[in-house]
């Protein structure tokens, strides 16, 4: 049966007796409205490790004033069951009082990985992830917590804070899922109309671009940032928020491609939602 823990207190004690008997703890940390993207990182957790823990807590401090934290979306009802369905141990789900007490003055920044892209665009969403992931790590004592590669500067982004900060936690990265059409599932694709819906597939398509680029030994980074921009440009209710090509670990701009390969990656509102999607050219970098 999946236990539902609603305070740090309780979560904290169910963690801590059973890391004391030995056992791993295998952590997803979520913002809810759960898909199949979510569930793939609980099913490779639920794998490999004995216990499964799921968060499910829209944090405050990533989400810039403009932003949708006020109508992100939720399915409290919707999320349990499938947690369940995944085999979750147990479901954390904190009030917001109890993650942020009363004088809370304590954030993490994570420098140069923060710096380009989305945290250009969305100046302090880092410094939040990085400050709610730190806690969620030290109230549900993970020994391994999973996140996906549709956020990928947001997994450097914690690799870096895990590396740097020493903590006993490894963070293991997974692939992204994607619609049939190649769309990468999102709780913010509820927000698209039919018709955004349909347009939206060129972020994924831009990407295939590039990869076709590529593969023909392309090594101009603008002939890629112009062939994304051209099939997003296509889209009469697509915005380019940023597309780049950026070595795919320090996510500084590339002066050139070599066979080693990039990261092309990209920010586009799609009328009033925005959307990111990226892809790993080559595989000369991974780590
Ligand atoms: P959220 O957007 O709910 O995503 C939770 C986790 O699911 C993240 O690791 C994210 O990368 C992963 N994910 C989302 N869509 C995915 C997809 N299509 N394929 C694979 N993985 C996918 O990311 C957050 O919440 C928050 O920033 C959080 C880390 C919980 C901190 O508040």
């Amino acid at each position: 049966m999946m236990e539902v823990l609603n305070t740090v207190q309780q979560m904290k004690l169910w963690s801590r007796n059973r890391r004391q008997a030995g056992k791993t703890i295998g952590f997803v940390p979520t913002m809810g409205y759960l898909h199949e993207g979510h569930l793939s990182l609980m099913r490779q957790a639920r794998e490999q490790n004995d216990f499964l823990v799921t968060s499910i807590f829209v944090n405050p401090t990533q989400f810039g004033r403009n932003e949708d934290l006020d109508s992100y979306p939720k399915a409290p009802e919707a999320d349990s069951r499938k947690c369940e369905e995944c085999g979750v141990d147990a479901l954390f789900m904190p009030r917001n009082e109890d993650m942020y007490r009363p004088n809370f003055q304590t954030y993490v920044e994570v420098e140069k990985v923060s710096g380009p892209l989305c945290g250009a665009s969305r100046p302090g969403h880092f410094r939040g992830v990085a400050t709610v992931v730190l806690k969620l790590f030290n109230i549900v004592q993970a020994s391994s917590a999973y996140f996906g590669e549709k956020d990928y500067q947001q997994l450097q982004v914690i690799k870096t804070m895990a590396r740097d900060l020493d903590l006993p936690v490894s963070i293991v990265p997974c692939s992204t899922v994607r619609d049939s059409d190649g769309l990468a599932m999102s709780s913010r694709n509820s927000y698209l109309s039919s018709e955004e819906r349909k347009q939206a597939v060129c972020l994924h398509q831009a990407l295939e671009t590039a990869e076709e680029l590529f593969r023909s030994g392309e090594a101009e980074p603008d002939n890629y940032l112009k062939a994304m921009s051209d099939r997003i440009g296509k889209e009469p209710l697509a915005e380019i928020d940023y597309v780049e090509l950026v070595h795919p670990q320090t996510l500084q701009r590339l002066a050139n491609v070599d066979a080693l390969g990039a990261l092309a990656v990209m920010a586009v509102r799609i009328g009033k939602t925005r959307l990111i999607d990226n892809k790993v050219l080559g595989s000369g970098f991974i780590d």
